[in-house]
């Protein structure tokens, strides 16, 4: 069995360590959950449930959120929404947290993955058009996998490490081709494609305030879309699809998706606080910038031109033949020092989760997986600690 440790995300940080990305507590989240526990509404119903949603939605620019009790569930409901059906393939980033592509298998679909860019890590827009331009084949109104002969249900874009994949790209694409985008944004709340807010580029999209995340309900999600009818397509599905809320009717297969109240108030107060957490991480990215600027063989994360990046988790390319050791090495010489960094997730096509799913042009991710580095990123990382994690950086430097 695991046990918790204090780099867990949503673990108080031990005094000492410098953990990779905790939450930051300072606003009303007291006082919200308080309120809960006096007036009696603790479970998946009450006032801060709608009034999260609501804010959600002003805040992404949307008509509608739908609260949900992490991205995850938000995800299969957005499959769902999609219209997503057994043995349907959907396209989905290669280098991702393995959410999106399990989701894919609660609706009984294949992921199919796809490689990412240079130039911004994200999901290679090209790559999908080159996919289903000349793999796929259209019948009687759909695309089916030439290879495999199941039909294209959706397109999934991961935001990845809180920088916007090429949107206007992605949906083009998807729409020449009649295919819904789904953005799951849940590293990437208020981040920009040319000055406007991801999540409501594509059919919907999906956001996480798990605790490792800029802010976070301690655990939680939200479905976002513009349309009214999806909308409440999610909140029936994701409330165990109730037809007849007296007699206990159901027509349909439903879910237990739905974020408490509690939940739901700590979302509330961590919202009101977004604004200035992301102005503390555009900060801290700018010191690691200046930081490391000079160190040979040390990159950031590029930033594309049309991006405003969140810089969810601050994250270093090493080329180890400049810079004399491997990612991993590094990882190892900060861990000594009760830094936590972390490499980024073994790509989706090399998962023995996934096994046998189909992959389109990975071997950029591969590399980015084998050089990457993660580092230290909380909203309140002192400037100290920063500093610190930097001098060990350039230290390390052979
Ligand atoms: C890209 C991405 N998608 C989905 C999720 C899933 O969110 P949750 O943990 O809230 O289920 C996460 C992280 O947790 C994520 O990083």
């Amino acid at each position: 069995m695991q046990t918790a440790t204090s780099f867990e995300p949503g673990a108080p940080t031990r005094s000492g360590t410098i953990p990779l990305s905790v939450p930051e507590i300072r606003g009303n989240e007291a006082k919200y959950l308080s309120e809960c526990v006096s007036s009696g509404w603790v479970s998946s119903v009450g006032p801060f449930v709608d009034r999260f949603e609501q804010q959600v939605a002003n805040y992404i620019g949307a008509r509608c959120a739908v609260a949900m009790v992490n991205g995850t569930s938000a995800l299969h409901i957005a499959l769902l929404l999609a219209g997503v059906k057994p043995d349907d393939e959907v396209l989905v980033s290669d280098l991702t947290f393995i959410a999106p592509a399990n989701a894919i298998r609660y609706a009984n679909a294949w992921p199919v993955f796809i490689g990412a860019r240079r130039d911004d890590w994200q999901i290679d827009a090209n790559i999908v058009r080159g996919f289903l331009e000349n793999e796929c084949v259209a019948k009687s109104s759909a695309l089916f996998n030439k290879r495999t002969n199941h039909r294209i249900g959706a397109i999934i874009a991961v935001h990845i490490l809180g920088h916007p994949a090429d949107l206007d790209a992605l949906s083009e694409t998807a729409r020449l081709f009649g295919i819904p985008l789904i953005e799951d944004c849940a590293e990437a709340i208020g981040a920009e494609y040319k000055n406007r807010r991801v999540g409501t580029f594509g059919l919907c999209s999906t956001f996480s305030f798990n605790g490792n995340k800029v802010i976070t309900c301690g655990g939680g999600g939200m479905l976002v879309t513009n349309d009214d009818t999806l909308a409440d397509r999610a909140k029936y599905l994701s409330t165990q699809a109730k037809d007849d809320p007296l007699e206990y009717v159901h027509e349909n297969i439903g879910y237990n998706y739905r974020l408490t109240n509690l939940q739901a108030a700590m979302g509330c107060a961590q919202l009101e606080q977004l604004d200035d957490f992301l102005a503390i991480k555009a900060d801290v990215a700018r010191r690691y910038r200046e930081g490391l600027a000079d160190v040979p063989g040390v990159s950031l994360m590029p930033v594309a031109p049309w991006a405003k990046s969140i810089f969810w988790l601050n994250t270093i390319l090493i080329d180890e033949a400049v810079f004399g050791r491997s990612s991993r090495e590094l990882l190892r010489e900060l861990e000594a020092q009760r830094i936590q960094s972390r490499p980024l997730w073994q790509p989706m096509h090399l998962s023995a989760a996934h096994r046998g799913a189909q992959s389109v042009s990975c071997d950029i991710s591969e590399q980015l997986y084998n050089q990457a580095l993660s580092l230290p990123s909380s909203v309140g990382l002192p400037a100290g600690d920063q500093q610190r994690v930097i001098e060990i950086i350039r230290h390390a430097a052979r």
